[in-house]
């Protein structure tokens, strides 16, 4: 009897620990990373294939239109100016070889020479990944949903026009102040580069080979990654720029 109950004295307080400790892992570790779901980009695009490799500019790709709107995401416009298949072409052969144009997968088999003759890449992962990107978006006239890391909700008014003249030299000097909002290595190139995606974008995704995952959030649907209200308005204040509620939601 009274084995029993110095036994149990003692188990109370160490459940009771352990519980604690378990609640704080769950809590601070576990349950956070379980709202969101890692989801690939449809292509594998490589960044580094394009950008070091063929020695494209950035505003290939990402540019202002004329009407200043920014175009955000290549389409396959851009793309088709060296991934040369023809379309028309492509899909003739395919229905002449009686394949259903939506059967990717056939299609890839088949090894249509109106598609195989014009891939660009030299080697075999290259390859697979651009006769991918070929089979199921430029043939059939789809453009590529591309996901975007920095997907704002739509009563968020973001302009990359009323940005493009915000240079990393000039933030450098508040990098203390910023050191929450960008990452302080970026301030810290010997050279800064031209282009200033990194105050706002994942750090040199341009160097990428493979694209990162998009984590999005299964509650909202909204990507983690997304620049947060406060770290838009910590810069607006440094800089003198406007905090009304109205000049980021319209
Ligand atoms: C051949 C076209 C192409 C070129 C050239 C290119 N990009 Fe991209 N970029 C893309 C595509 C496609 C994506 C979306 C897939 C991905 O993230 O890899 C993207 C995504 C991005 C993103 C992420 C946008 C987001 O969703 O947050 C940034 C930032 C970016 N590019 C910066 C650059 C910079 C800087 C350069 C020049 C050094 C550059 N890109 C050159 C095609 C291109
Ligand atoms: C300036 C010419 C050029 C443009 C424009 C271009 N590519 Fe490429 N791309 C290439 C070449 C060349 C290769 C093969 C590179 C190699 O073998 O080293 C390639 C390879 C690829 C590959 C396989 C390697 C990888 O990145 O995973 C994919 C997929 C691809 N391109 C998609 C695209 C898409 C999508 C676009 C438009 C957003 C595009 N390319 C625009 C020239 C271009
Ligand atoms: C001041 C912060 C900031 C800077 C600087 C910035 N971006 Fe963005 N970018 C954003 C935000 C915020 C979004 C999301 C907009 C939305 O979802 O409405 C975005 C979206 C994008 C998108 C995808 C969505 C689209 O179609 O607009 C691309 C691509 C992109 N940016 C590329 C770039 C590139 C390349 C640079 C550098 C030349 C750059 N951005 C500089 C904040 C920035
Ligand atoms: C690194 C600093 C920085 C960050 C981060 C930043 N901004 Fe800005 N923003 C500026 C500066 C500087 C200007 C003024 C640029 C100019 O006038 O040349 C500006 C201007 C604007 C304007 C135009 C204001 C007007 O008077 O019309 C809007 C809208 C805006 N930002 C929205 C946003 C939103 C939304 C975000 C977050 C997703 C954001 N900004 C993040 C620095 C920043
Ligand atoms: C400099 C730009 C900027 C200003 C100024 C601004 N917001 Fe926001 N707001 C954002 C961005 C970006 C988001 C989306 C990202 C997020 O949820 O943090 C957002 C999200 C929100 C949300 C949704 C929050 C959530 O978590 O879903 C509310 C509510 C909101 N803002 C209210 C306001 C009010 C009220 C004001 C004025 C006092 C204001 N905002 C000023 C940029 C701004």
């Amino acid at each position: 009897m009274e084995e029993r109950r110095a036994s149990k004295r003692c188990g109370g307080v160490l459940p009771f620990i352990i519980g604690f400790l378990a609640t704080c892992v769950l809590g601070w570790a576990v349950i956070p990373g379980l709202f969101f779901d890692k989801v690939e980009q449809p292509v594998w695009f490589s960044h580094a294939v394009h950008v070091d490799g063929q020695g494209m500019d950035c505003e290939s790709c990402h540019y202002f239109r004329d009407d200043g709107s920014y175009a955000g995401f290549p389409t396959n416009e851009v793309c088709a100016e060296c991934h040369a298949v023809d379309p028309e072409e492509a899909m003739e052969a395919i229905a002449e070889a009686g394949i259903d144009p939506s059967d990717y997968d056939a299609i890839m088999k088949a090894e249509i020479g109106a598609i195989e003759d014009n891939l660009a890449s030299g080697d075999d992962d290259m390859m697979a990944a651009e006769r991918e990107y070929v089979v199921k978006y430029l043939i059939q006239g789809k453009e590529v949903p591309w996901l975007n890391y920095q997907f704002q909700p739509d009563n968020v008014y973001f302009s990359h026009a009323a940005h493009k003249d915000m240079t990393i030299e000039d933030m450098a000097e508040l990098k203390k102040e910023l050191s929450d909002v960008v990452d302080p290595s970026v301030f810290e190139a010997e050279e800064f580069p031209e282009q200033n995606c990194n105050l706002c974008h994942m750090k040199d995704i341009h160097l990428n080979d493979v694209p990162p995952a998009f984590q999005r959030n299964i509650l909202s649907g909204y990507s983690k990654m997304t620049m947060k209200m406060w770290k838009c308005e910590r810069c607006h204040a440094l800089k003198g720029q406007p905090n009304a509620c109205y000049t980021c939601h319209k």
